[in-house]
């Protein structure tokens, strides 16, 4: 098959070409790949730089095909597989690899298993014509939905998702997403929509007001009188920051008392300073979160079948040109997803 892969970390040593498929196990699924959506994990994967600011995973197998947000159609089965996965059903991979034994799986945590991976990073990934997974990643998706909003659901919609979850949003409470244009923040502030909650978008992009933000700002030095403002004094309940270092003092500045700080990224650095005062006067929780359940994403796909969540691409790529959309990730211009498309 074709595929974009890499021997040794960087961006200038991928290489679109023949790439041997190996037979599949038991238990396994072939997927033809029809979208793959670029995300940071793609870039810091390729570039060798996933886990400077957390764990490491260790890169499998060499040469090395990344790619971890999928969507695609069955192409064959393992001997092993459930009668209810045919080939030719439509698909998206959940992106965690995960024995389903642990005590985090069995608390439905796969994405903490003690044993877990990710598709794209532990095993080969979607930027190639054909994925190998395991049967328990494939996650059957409704014919209405359509392959470039499934292909953002694995990664960008269930963070997002499981965020929102884990902050217990409420209607009526006030949500600041910072990076509010990015893969993660645009599904952060609809599903902050659908709660019905007040969505304040941190953002150079006017754009966003069309998925559901009810203000958009930029981060400046007037950031906390406008949310005085918006708020009637009382701050934001809830604050999405996948920033990290840069932006960590102002988040701690806007949200309000019994206000909940929700992170799931450091896109700035790592070092996230806390004032313990603000902490305690305000009665602040800071919580850590990352990716979702496989029972998040199913809630998800029914959420976004049910409602109205959109995505916004900007720019589409054929498989041949993955490495330049990977390249694009960072681009300062970027107004919402790259994707790989291969249909
Ligand atoms: N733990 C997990 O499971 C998980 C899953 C997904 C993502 N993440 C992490 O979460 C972070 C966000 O992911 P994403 O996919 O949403 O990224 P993204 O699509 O690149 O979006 C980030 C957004 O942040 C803003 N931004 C970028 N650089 C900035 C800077 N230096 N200062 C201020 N704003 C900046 C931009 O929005 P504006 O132009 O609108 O300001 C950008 O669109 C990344 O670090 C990613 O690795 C973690
Ligand atoms: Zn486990």
């Amino acid at each position: 098959m074709k595929a974009l892969f890499f021997n040794k970390p960087g961006i200038e040593n991928l290489i679109f070409s023949d790439y041997q498929l190996p037979d599949i196990r038991d238990d396994e699924i072939l997927v033809e790949t029809k979208c793959t959506s670029v995300n940071p994990i793609d870039y810091y994967t390729v570039t060798g730089i996933h886990g400077v600011n957390g764990p490491a995973m260790k890169i499998n197998p060499y040469p090395h095909i990344a790619g971890s947000e999928i969507a695609g159609t069955i192409k064959s089965k393992g001997e092993r597989v459930n009668n209810t996965i045919r080939e030719g059903d439509r698909v998206i991979i959940y992106n965690r690899v995960f024995d389903g034994i642990c005590k985090y799986c069995k608390n439905n945590h796969q994405m903490l298993c003690e044993n877990g991976g990710m598709i794209g990073i532990s095993r080969n990934g979607g930027f190639a014509e054909y994925v190998i997974v395991p049967q328990q990643n494939i996650i059957k998706i409704p014919d209405g939905l359509d392959w470039e909003l499934a292909c953002g659901l694995p990664i960008a919609g269930l963070t997002a998702y499981n965020a929102i979850q884990e902050s217990r949003l409420k209607s009526e409470e006030k949500l600041v997403v910072f990076g509010g244009s990015g893969n993660t923040g645009l599904f952060c502030t609809q599903i902050g929509k659908l709660i019905d909650a007040i969505t304040i978008s941190l953002s150079s992009k006017p754009w966003i007001k069309e998925y559901g933000a009810d203000y958009v700002l930029p981060i400046d030095e007037n950031l906390r009188e406008k949310i005085l403002e918006i708020t009637n004094g009382t701050m934001a309940d809830v604050v999405i920051n996948s920033l990290g270092e840069n932006t960590w003092a102002k988040g701690m500045d806007i949200v309000g008392k019994l206000g909940r700080i929700i992170t799931f990224g450091v896109l700035t650095g790592g070092n996230l300073f806390i004032d313990g005062r603000l902490l305690y006067n305000k009665q602040i929780t800071i919580k850590g979160t990352t990716g979702g359940s496989v029972e998040g994403l199913l809630n998800l796909i029914e959420m976004t079948k049910e409602q109205s969540i959109r995505t916004k691409i900007w720019k589409r790529y054929s498989l041949e040109d993955s490495k330049i959309a990977i390249e694009k990730i960072f681009d300062k211009n970027r107004e919402g997803r790259i994707i790989i498309e291969n249909y």
